[in-house]
């Protein structure tokens, strides 16, 4: 109830994991035959479970670059799409999507619209406002905040569509534990905070990388040298969320292990948005069950490190990212 009201739907169904959550409605909706027109740069248990689950129980699954929204027109026309899925800002490489523009199309087209909205939260962005169906949410991520919890929240936008999915998480029962909720719920309670805070230190770490000697670039949508800054702007006028991505200059294993051996404050872990600042080496971690030619062609690299910045202070966790940095020199 407190996230379909903090996400403006009609109601809200509490999983124990957002890839449960994520199931639920792609199970709900999807049938052998259906087109899913999903973001290519999906987040990798995401991309998993359509290609080793729904792609062979029969359902087609379409992975497109989304960036521009008329790129959605061919495959509207050419498929019976039942369902569009994005994901922005992505994960790892913080690519966003325009939702509107989007959800305008596929509605025209009889589909429908979920969002997977775990980087954003709906303190920084609510889809539903912009005519998606379901918003979704690793609420392990930044609704929990303080990385303790494991769950997965999705919010329908009617009560229409709410019912099918209310019965399917019953039938299958992948729900939410108590205390898991009530753990989620604390956590709500400072997501203002919490978010502006993330905001505001990510912000200046990703222009202190964008700085440093070891960097190739820097992924960050509040930073004038990302692709979709613009929409950034207005799509997300409050703030782009805690994470910071990266290309090491030295694009090995090695280096990317030297800079997370050598941080004390920064921990390696494969969650993210707890108030803790943590980093994952997405190509072997988070996106380690999708294929390596997939993962180049995401832009998932060797190199490529991505920070979940904490609320701690900004300098403490700059002075302990730029000496790692400097190991890879
Ligand atoms: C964007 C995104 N969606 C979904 C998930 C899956 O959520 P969970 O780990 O709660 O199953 C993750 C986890 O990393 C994620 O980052």
């Amino acid at each position: 109830d407190t996230v379909a009201d903090l996400e403006h739907g009609a109601a809200g169904f509490a999983f124990s994991s957002g890839m449960a959550g994520i199931d639920a409605v792609w199970r709900t909706f999807l049938r052998p035959g259906d087109t899913i027109v999903a973001v290519a740069d999906i987040y990798g248990g995401a991309y998993d479970l359509l290609v080793d689950v729904y792609q062979k129980w029969g359902v087609n699954v379409v992975f497109a670059d989304l960036g521009n929204p008329d790129n959605l027109d061919k495959l509207l026309k050419a498929h019976n799409v039942k369902l569009v899925w994005l994901e922005t800002p992505s994960n790892p490489l913080l690519r966003l999507v325009d939702i509107k523009a989007l959800a305008a199309k596929a509605k025209a087209a009889g589909a429908l619209v979920g969002i997977d909205n775990t980087f954003a939260t709906p303190y920084l962005q609510q889809p539903l406002d912009m005519d998606c169906d379901f918003v979704f949410h690793s609420a392990t991520k930044y609704l929990c905040g303080h990385s303790d919890v494991l769950m997965g929240v999705v919010v329908a936008k009617t009560k229409e569509l709410a019912q099918p999915l209310h019965d399917m998480m019953v039938h299958t029962g992948a729900i939410a534990g108590p205390m898991d909720c009530w753990l989620v719920l604390r956590g709500i309670k400072t997501l203002a905070l919490r978010m502006n805070a993330h905001c505001q230190n990510a912000l200046e770490i990703a222009r202190r990388l964008e700085a440093h000697p070891a960097i190739e670039k820097v992924f960050y949508p509040g930073l004038p040298s990302h692709e979709h800054y613009e929409l950034a702007k207005t799509q997300m006028p409050k703030g782009i969320g805690g994470v910071v991505t990266v290309y090491l200059k030295n694009d090995t294993r090695e280096a990317a292990n030297s800079v997370i051996k050598n941080m004390k404050l920064v921990k390696m872990a494969s969650s993210l948005g707890g108030v803790e600042s943590l980093v994952n080496h997405c190509y072997s971690q988070s996106h380690s069950g999708v294929p390596h030619d997939v993962k180049i062609e995401m832009g998932i690299k060797a190199g490529l490190l991505r920070f979940s910045i904490g609320i701690e202070d900004a300098d403490d966790i700059w002075n302990d990212i730029s000496a790692a940095l400097d190991t890879t020199l």
